[in-house]
């Protein structure tokens, strides 16, 4: 298949192309999507997959509750995080050769706080709706995978992504100061995903791509922040996470080595096109938008000289599981190096041999070490 075909445009970068994607539909509150798979009995009830089992022994002892494992009771200064987050995020004008004539250039202060709240709002926002496509594509997962041991190992990942929904809608809620609609380019990826018939692409799509990513994503914004709660929530977060990239590799890895090399070119073209589709969403159009400037102008306003958007370091560092993982799997590899090209392309190439999370779930359980504490 050609960019056109998977992408929906011929040039990955083409910055119109991608903004031209908005969520048209914000006032949207039911999203029916049909999901075309056949829901899955076996009548073998045989334990046959040992790691699995291990998984859902580890997922049964490390349960936890948001409302009291998490402190709600201190507050958050939101615009003093906001400043403070700044510091480190804001950039230095004298570095920006297109900042000078651009909309940012009359940003004081208040509008650089404003922005960092209001980025703030959307990102928890986004995760949110990520951890709410987890959860359904996680029980499509439950009633398609035809392995006992993965029907078992799924359903806690279901109670684990309700907790998450939860957690990030209450922290959304109680400490920040509004909520954003789902991105378009999340959006359209979580409908791909669930719309798929195979149930091996519900893992790929969720387990391997979006859940790849938000382990990146949550690791480096828990070392980021200095809001004690949500570390804590994040870490418990990720605790789980790193369980369910695991459910994802081992699964895949026993059901990849069944298919044929144009078998496996759909999943690298889907993989590739779930890559770009969570890059394309962290361009934050709607924070500009309501920032009141126009998406294109602070992109542009914010190009270091020369650079382009596959240079972004923060975006790279967002694939360094993804790509390990997807190297595990044989996806890099297959088809004389497809996805190979295409990630050398995107730059994030380099993570290839960054561990993977097949067993990585044993050293990240927070939980654990909190309960040995206490
Ligand atoms: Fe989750
Ligand atoms: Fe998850």
């Amino acid at each position: 298949m050609s960019y056109e075909e998977i992408l929906g445009r011929t040039d990955v970068n083409d910055l119109d192309a991608i903004l031209a994607i908005t969520n048209t539909d914000v006032n949207e509150v039911i999203h029916a999507v049909r999901d075309n798979a056949d829901a899955i009995f076996t009548w073998d009830y045989e334990r046959s997959r040992p790691q699995l089992g291990r998984l859902y022994e580890k997922a049964k002892t490390s349960q936890w509750n948001g409302e009291v494992d998490l402190d709600w009771s201190q507050d958050v200064d939101q615009e003093k995080l906001a400043r403070e987050m700044g510091q480190i995020t804001t950039p230095d004008p004298n570095l920006l050769p297109n900042f000078a004539d651009s909309p940012l250039a009359k940003w004081g202060e208040k509008e650089w706080v404003q922005h960092g709240i209001e980025s703030q709002n959307w990102m928890l926002s986004q995760f949110m709706h990520g951890e709410q496509g987890a959860l359904v594509c996680t029980a499509k997962i439950v009633e398609t995978v035809p392995w006992i041991d993965a029907k078992y190992y799924a359903s806690t990942q279901v109670m684990d992504e309700a907790r998450h929904v939860e957690v990030f809608a209450k922290y959304l809620d109680t400490k920040l100061s509004g909520h954003y609609p789902i991105n378009a380019h999340l959006k359209m990826l979580l409908d791909d995903i669930i719309a798929d018939s195979r149930w091996d692409m519900t893992y790929l799509g969720m387990q391997i791509m979006v859940e790849g990513l938000a382990l990146a994503a949550f690791g480096m914004m828990q070392q980021v922040t200095p809001e004690p709660l949500l570390k804590q929530l994040l870490r418990y977060v990720m605790s789980d996470e790193a369980r369910h990239v695991a459910f994802g590799v081992l699964s895949l890895q026993e059901y990849y080595q069944e298919l044929s090399e144009p078998e496996l070119k759909e999943r690298q073209e889907f993989a590739f096109e779930a890559a770009v589709r969570m890059r394309d969403r962290f361009l934050q159009q709607e924070v500009w938008e309501r920032m009141g400037v126009a998406p294109k102008d602070a992109i542009h306003a914010l190009k270091m000289p020369g650079a382009k958007p596959e240079d972004d370091l923060f975006q790279q560092l967002l694939f360094a599981k993804i790509v390990p993982n997807c190297k595990k799997l044989g996806l890099l590899d297959a088809n004389n190096g497809w996805l190979r090209e295409r990630f050398t392309e995107m730059q994030v190439i380099q993570f290839e041999d960054f561990v993977d999370t097949s067993d990585e779930y044993a050293s990240l359980d927070e939980v654990a070490k909190d309960r040995e504490l206490a």
